[in-house]
């Protein structure tokens, strides 16, 4: 059995008092260290040093350039916290670590390390956003005045497309005779060359803004595929789409839009649509009640951008007035990984 194919170990909860009795602060400052011992492992790229086998304290210091008092200082709470075991006196990533924060896992979810560290000092900035009801800057202006923000976004981003991708692949059905497809918002570019590696009558036109687009040229054609993958970088409810398409992704994109926004943009895909086309939008589904990752995405989404998650029947609405039908919700498993919704012209 290797790392990508284990049984999940739950972590111990940390946050969470030992003794029969409430102990407020906990409920702060724990969250708070575990987040920070977990980035700043990312950040000095300690799990990726282990990933190869496990080393002793002084080895594991020397391969981050950090000292050794506080590298075994990090390590102590590591373990603790589950990401880090003993084996045979020497530190070893566990399972899970090696799973997801190792470029010998199934995802490597370091640039989302990498990400938090930024997005950190902008979640200082929730009280105001929730006095005044909107980010005092968005995100989107904030990649424009500092370019690495845009690139560690899309790199966060692209972590995630990796994990959403075989889900993808497997609920999106793709008819020989279909060939243009136009992906919304597709940022580090890795949705469009999974589908243009499996499907090669496919080309791709990619809308994002150009703060996202950094790398992705050359991602595209280090895949060999700048022949068949363009890239249109502006605001995609301005820039020209090229055209008809026969499929069109919005991922993760619609909670980036007002309702308003998300109406117009969608009634232009129905109108950019072959008959027989599909529109492909991922999403993260209010529920009533909200569940805990939903309300928390949601405050991020007050700080970041202004704007917010939306219900399933929002996008059916949305959708009909589009003159979209049949439309299908595919719950993902594990259910934070959000739903697919398909629609067909
Ligand atoms: C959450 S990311 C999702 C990226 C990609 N679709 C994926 O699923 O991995 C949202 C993307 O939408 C882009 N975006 C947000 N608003 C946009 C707009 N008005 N025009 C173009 N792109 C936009 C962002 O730059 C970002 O790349």
């Amino acid at each position: 059995m290797n790392a990508n194919t284990l049984p999940w170990v739950p972590k111990p909860d940390v946050c969470q008092p030992t003794g029969s009795a409430e102990l407020a602060m906990l409920d702060v400052y724990m969250p708070m260290m575990k987040s920070s011992a977990i980035i700043a492992a990312g950040r000095l790229g300690l799990f990726e040093a282990l990933a190869g086998g496990p080393l002793a304290v002084q080895q594991l210091a020397e391969a981050i350039g950090s000292s050794v008092r506080g590298t075994a200082t990090l390590v102590d709470f590591l373990i603790a916290l589950g990401y880090l075991e003993r084996q045979d006196g020497r530190l070893a990533n566990t399972a899970s670590t090696q799973r997801w924060f190792t470029s010998r896992g199934q995802v490597d979810y370091t640039p989302g390390l990498l990400w938090t560290h930024e997005a950190w000092p902008m979640m200082g900035g929730l009280a105001e956003a929730v006095r005044s009801g909107h980010p005092e800057r968005t995100l989107w202006d904030a990649m424009v005045e500092h370019s690495h923000l845009g690139e560690l976004f899309s790199s966060y981003m692209a972590a995630f497309a990796s994990d959403l991708g075989p889900d993808l692949l497997r609920h999106v059905p793709v008819l020989p005779e279909q060939g243009r497809l136009l992906d919304l918002g597709g940022s580090h570019g890795l949705h469009a060359i999974r589908f243009c590696r499996q499907y090669p009558g496919l080309s791709a036109l990619i809308v994002d803004l150009a703060s996202a687009l950094g790398d992705t040229g050359e991602t595209i054609a280090g895949a060999g595929l700048a022949e068949r993958i363009r890239l249109a970088p502006g605001d995609l409810q301005e820039v020209d789409w090229g055209g008809t398409h026969d499929l069109v992704f919005y991922l993760s994109v619609a909670h980036n839009h007002t309702a308003e926004e998300n109406r117009r943009i969608i009634g232009r895909i129905g109108q950019a649509l072959r008959p027989g086309g599909l529109l492909v939008i991922h999403e993260y589904l209010a529920e009533k009640p909200l569940d805990a990752l939903d309300a928390a995405f949601r405050l991020t989404l007050l700080v970041e951008t202004g704007t917010q998650t939306y219900r399933y029947d929002d996008y059916c609405n949305w959708l009909t007035a589009a003159g979209l039908e049949t439309i299908e919700r595919i719950d993902l498993d594990p259910r934070e990984k959000g739903s697919l919704i398909l629609a067909r012209r």
